[in-house]
């Protein structure tokens, strides 16, 4: 049976909001299988902010993307045809496979294929709570941030991917967990279902008199996902011997490369704290995700971690659900199901 495989590659450098005109749907025949490969059938795909800068050519840890070339991003399937040794028919599988409905692999290593067993829960946990953004949440709390009893914690984009899971996190080891989110909607699901303590609405809210209010003796662990003012208001009220972890800064992920870095006015308050800001890539912990992922299998069977995921359905909805990071839409891990 002849397969006719759609992608969708990058067609222009964003400006602005990601718009459907900054792809292009292609179709071709999925090709015949050679020696040393195999065939998948995208199920899910992940969206990530980091993706913007895949489209603006300039990811810094990856090879740049050019217009024309089948966008970039991880994605979870199943293995349909094979003929390669490592991988068979039916296999689950993980890795690097740009936005479209089949991937042939040769398994190399910039491929990253893995195969996966969810125990029992959706293929999409492998993409969102057992997958890279769960083992962020887990590794940049606990190794990172070195999180200890009793510690007082604040997260940025609380309700997002990685955050969505900081508040149970948080709770499993230690003491009051506070979440900052861009809703009241959003605030209100914090604390109901995402394991946080209490929540601040920084659109709306003082974020200053609220930060006094939930750490009045200071933060002692702040996981920042977001940058620029947040992470400079919360530098400023950094107990001693604090912990910043600097997972990512989405507030300042602007529209060209070129863009101005918020300059930090409180930066000193490390010195004067005795704190540490580190930050971290996910991957230098890659040789225990499989470590993590039994912990975290074992607490979401005890009910004491949840998940969250937000899920738009068809391959046409990738940008929609690249542009919902960046508009605060997305509650949970955005994915996309393909199939
Ligand atoms: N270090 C690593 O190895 C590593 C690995 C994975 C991810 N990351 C980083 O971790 C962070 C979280 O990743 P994720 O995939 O879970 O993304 P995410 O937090 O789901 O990102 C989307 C959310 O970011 C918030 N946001 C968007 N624009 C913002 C702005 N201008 N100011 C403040 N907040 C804004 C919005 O939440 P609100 O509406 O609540 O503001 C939005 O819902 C990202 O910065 C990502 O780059 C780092």
């Amino acid at each position: 049976m002849t397969l006719i495989n759609k992608r969708l590659v990058l067609a222009a450098r964003p400006s602005g909001l990601i718009k459907n005109s900054d792809f292009r749907m292609e179709e071709a025949k999925v090709p015949d299988i050679q020696d040393g490969e195999f065939l998948v059938k995208t199920k899910y795909l992940s969206l990530a902010p980091v993706m913007k800068f895949y489209m603006l050519d300039g990811a810094g840890i990856e090879k740049p993307l050019q217009l024309g070339e089948t966008m970039r991003g991880r994605g979870v399937g199943e293995v349909i045809d094979s003929r390669h040794p490592d991988f068979q028919k039916g296999d689950f599988v993980g890795g690097k496979f740009g936005w479209q409905e089949y991937v042939v692999s040769k398994g190399t290593a910039y491929d990253m294929m893995y195969k996966f067993d969810v125990e029992g829960l959706s293929p999409s946990t492998a993409l969102g709570v057992l997958g890279v953004t769960g083992f962020t949440s887990y590794f940049g709390l606990y190794h990172v941030g070195a999180l200890k009893e009793n510690e007082n914690i604040l997260v940025s984009s609380a309700a997002g991917g990685v955050g969505s899971s900081l508040g149970f996190l948080s709770k499993i080891k230690s003491g009051k967990v506070v979440g900052l989110t861009s809703t009241n909607e959003k605030k209100k699901l914090l604390t109901e279902k995402l394991g946080y303590d209490f929540a601040i609405n920084y659109k709306i809210e003082n974020i200053s008199e609220q930060l006094d209010k939930y750490f009045p003796e200071g933060i002692d662990v702040y996981f920042d996902n977001v940058g620029g003012e947040i992470l400079d208001l919360a530098l400023s009220k950094l107990r001693r011997y604090a912990r910043v972890v600097c997972c990512g800064r989405i507030s300042t992920y602007k529209d060209s490369l070129k863009t101005q870095e918020y300059q930090l006015k409180n930066w000193h308050k490390v010195g004067s704290n005795r704190a540490k800001m580190e930050g971290f890539f996910i991957y230098d912990f890659e040789a225990q995700f499989a470590e993590a992922k039994k912990e975290m299998i074992g607490w979401i069977k005890e009910g004491r971690l949840k998940y969250q995921e937000d899920i738009l359905q068809g391959l046409e909805k990738m940008p929609e659900a690249l542009n919902r990071l960046f508009e605060g839409k997305n509650i949970g891990k955005q994915l996309v199901k393909v199939n």
